[in-house]
């Protein structure tokens, strides 16, 4: 999960060349300002803002504004646009979901400037969506790499998606919602989305993780961790914690948590909703709740966890009718997959590299997936996996690779 990752220094963040440069702190604060939502959401918010900001701030973030747009063009014109249509999955209620979006949980998490120049960068070089969440608390920063792309000229269809934390899962007073209050602040929290992201309604919101009973079904938490709902408060972390979705009063708590959901979804708030990191208990306590089925469950599936139905969660959520959509397709990146001598050599048939070859894996057992760069030539090449295919033998190989054994759920107990 990139939350179980130390947070990566701001040096490391910004060190290849092809990266977008970030304004001051300052700055993006207020230009946070700028992207307050209209006055109708305004009205049915109804949340405290966490702080209020310096007006002072708001001449040198316009200026601010202006050059990181600047900037963030050059980054992105470094290379010509040539932007491949991504393919689509029809969700159960007919909503087409693009199987390739980018993700801004990794390092531009709890960054909005990186990940305006990140989404910017990315609409531009052809990504035809962003995956976001109220934890990441970089949604300004969504919205403002939306618009960037826009003024330079960027006019594709945007499927945007967002995410309101599992009830209790949390110690960030800003995105927490109480373990007493599972429906109204889930309700909240899909309204601030709107808010942060600047926008009337999203595509697809769904539910972070499973709820965390205080006190309760918490297993293994990490060395040095204290365990418990809310994970690492000095890291503001959410993880670990595994939920025992059987229980009793977990289920109860998604079953608020999902009546919000399909509440928002009946109000038009947002096109789809879903889950994230749900086991088959989790999904089987909603389901007998009797409300609408999830039309997607996001967990994490990459080569050599092994197989292709890790822990029966491919399969469980099927059954159930939401589409899977596979989180960290490259391992996040920095472990060994992409030195892996299985994918490189399977990648050189195709001239292709092994994160290619990682994320053509993912697509061609026919699953949406989320991944995430900061670097337009990661970005362009990340995209170019959906005008080829791997060969059913390498296909078998690569479902057989068992070197990077993972949880697709860290989040459940299994
Ligand atoms: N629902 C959840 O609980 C959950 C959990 C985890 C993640 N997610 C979502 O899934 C998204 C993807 O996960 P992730 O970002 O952790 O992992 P990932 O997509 O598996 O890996 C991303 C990493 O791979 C590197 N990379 C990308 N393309 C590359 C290429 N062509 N060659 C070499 N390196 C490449 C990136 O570095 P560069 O920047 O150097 O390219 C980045 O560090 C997140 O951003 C988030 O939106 C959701």
């Amino acid at each position: 999960m990139q939350q179980t990752q130390p947070l990566v220094s701001a040096a490391e963040a910004r060190r290849a060349d092809d990266r977008a440069p970030q304004p001051p702190e300052e700055a993006l604060e207020a230009e946070d300002d700028h992207l307050r939502r209209p006055p109708s959401l305004a009205t049915r918010l109804r949340l405290r803002l966490a702080s209020s900001r310096p007006s002072v701030a708001c001449a040198s973030a316009a200026l601010a504004s202006t050059a990181l747009a600047a900037l963030m063009l050059l980054a992105s014109r470094r290379e010509p646009l040539a932007p491949r249509p991504i393919p689509l999955v029809r969700l159960s209620n007919g909503v087409e979901l693009p199987l390739l979006l980018l993700g801004t949980g990794a390092t531009t998490w709890m960054n909005s400037s990186a990940a305006a120049a990140q989404v910017h960068a990315a609409l531009l070089a052809g990504f035809p969506g962003v995956d976001t969440a109220n934890h990441y608390r970089n949604q300004r920063g969504v919205a403002r790499g939306i618009a960037a792309a826009r003024a330079a000229g960027w006019s594709g269809r945007l499927w945007l998606q967002t995410k309101v934390e599992g009830c209790g899962a949390s110690v960030d007073p800003r995105s927490r919602i109480l373990s007493s209050n599972c429906f109204n602040g889930t309700y909240e929290a899909v309204l601030r989305n709107l808010e942060e992201l600047g926008v009337e309604r999203v595509d697809l919101t769904l539910l972070h993780s499973p709820p965390c009973v205080a006190g309760a079904a918490w297993v293994q938490p990490a060395p040095g961790w204290p365990g418990g709902c809310g994970g690492n408060p000095a890291a503001d972390l959410i993880y670990p914690h595994r939920c025992d979705c059987a229980a009793t009063e977990p289920c109860a708590m998604m079953r608020e948590q999902w009546r919000a959901l399909e509440a928002a979804y009946a109000a038009g708030l947002t096109r789809a909703i879903g889950v994230s990191n749900y086991c088959a208990a989790c999904l089987a306590c909603l389901a007998a709740g009797g409300g609408m089925a999830p039309h997607v469950n996001q967990f994490r599936l990459h080569a050599g966890m092994p197989g292709d139905d890790p822990a029966g969660l491919v399969g469980a959520t099927q059954r159930y009718g939401a589409v899977v959509q596979a989180y960290q397709p490259l391992a996040h990146g920095e472990g060994s997959l992409l030195r892996d001598a299985t994918l490189q050599q399977i990648g050189r048939a195709y001239g292709k590299s092994a994160a290619q070859v990682a994320l053509r894996w993912v697509l061609q057992l026919g699953k949406p997936l989320v991944t995430s760069s900061e670097s337009v030539r990661h970005m362009k090449s990340d995209l170019d996996v959906v005008d080829w295919e791997l060969t059913e033998e390498h296909m078998k190989t690569l479902t057989a690779l068992d070197t990077h054994p993972d949880d697709p759920t860290p989040m459940c107990v299994l």
